[in-house]
């Protein structure tokens, strides 16, 4: 039997990346932050100057693009583009808005779909993303859609993007816009699956959200 998978959706800023990958390390799983990969395509076409809205150009993009994850000795995934460790250039404003523009395109979630399937392949790993629990894994043994509201999780990007130069209205703008892009998109929107139990992170601690999570899993197993 391969080991379960573990998926975890929500909007931008909602704890999943923090709550993911301490849940990866918890259960000794693979922590697979899918967000990065639609980042990777949105890097490479910003240095590409490509229009995004050229689908040709697009397509021709995805065609030549080297898109790998790898993992280090503490869990942490990096994203090699043409094999090139981008991670850290990843979690910009622009880049995040380029990456959610992109995801609306059929041919780049086409793309990443298959990629994200054989990172699955042999189960042990928790997923975060949009559609993780929808499309990507429906069969996922245990599903949780993370949520907090507009003004939590503006705060907590505030505060991760430090020094950034960015004002707080300016973030919570970003995250609105994003948020509506995410939802309303016909492929793949974020939605909460049938079967996703939904945690409000917004008056909780990760402690307190974690160990929620690890009750769940260990009740499905
Ligand atoms: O999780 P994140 O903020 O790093 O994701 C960046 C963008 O990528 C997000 O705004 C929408 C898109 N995305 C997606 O469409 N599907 C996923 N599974 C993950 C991310």
């Amino acid at each position: 039997m391969t080991a379960p998978i573990i998926t975890i959706d929500g909007p931008a800023g909602a704890g999943k990346t923090t709550i993911s990958r301490r849940l990866a390390q918890l259960l000794g799983y693979r922590y697979v932050d899918t967000g990065a990969l639609y980042r990777g395509i949105a890097w490479k076409a910003d240095r590409a100057g490509i229009d995004v809205d050229d689908e040709r150009a697009v397509r021709r993009l995805l065609e030549e693009l080297q898109l790998e994850a790898v993992w280090t000795d503490d869990g942490a995934m990096r994203v090699l583009i043409d094999g090139r460790d981008v991670t850290d250039e990843l979690r910009t404003p622009r880049i995040s808005m380029l990456a959610s523009r992109m995801s609306a395109l059929p041919v780049v979630r086409q793309c990443l779909l298959g990629l994200q399937r054989r990172l699955g392949r042999e189960g042990g790993c928790v997923f975060e993303g949009r559609d993780m629990g929808t499309v990507v894994f429906p069969d996922a043994a245990v599903k949780i859609f993370l949520d907090a509201s507009l003004e939590k999780r503006a705060r907590r990007r505030y505060r991760e993007l430090g020094d950034s130069g960015q004002r707080l209205e300016e973030v919570r703008e970003d995250i609105r816009r994003r948020d509506e892009n995410d939802r309303s998109r016909q492929l793949a929107p974020l939605k909460m699956a049938d079967d996703a139990v939904r945690i409000d992170t917004s008056d909780l601690s990760i402690e307190e959200v974690l160990s929620e999570i690890a009750q769940l899993v260990a009740q499905r197993q």
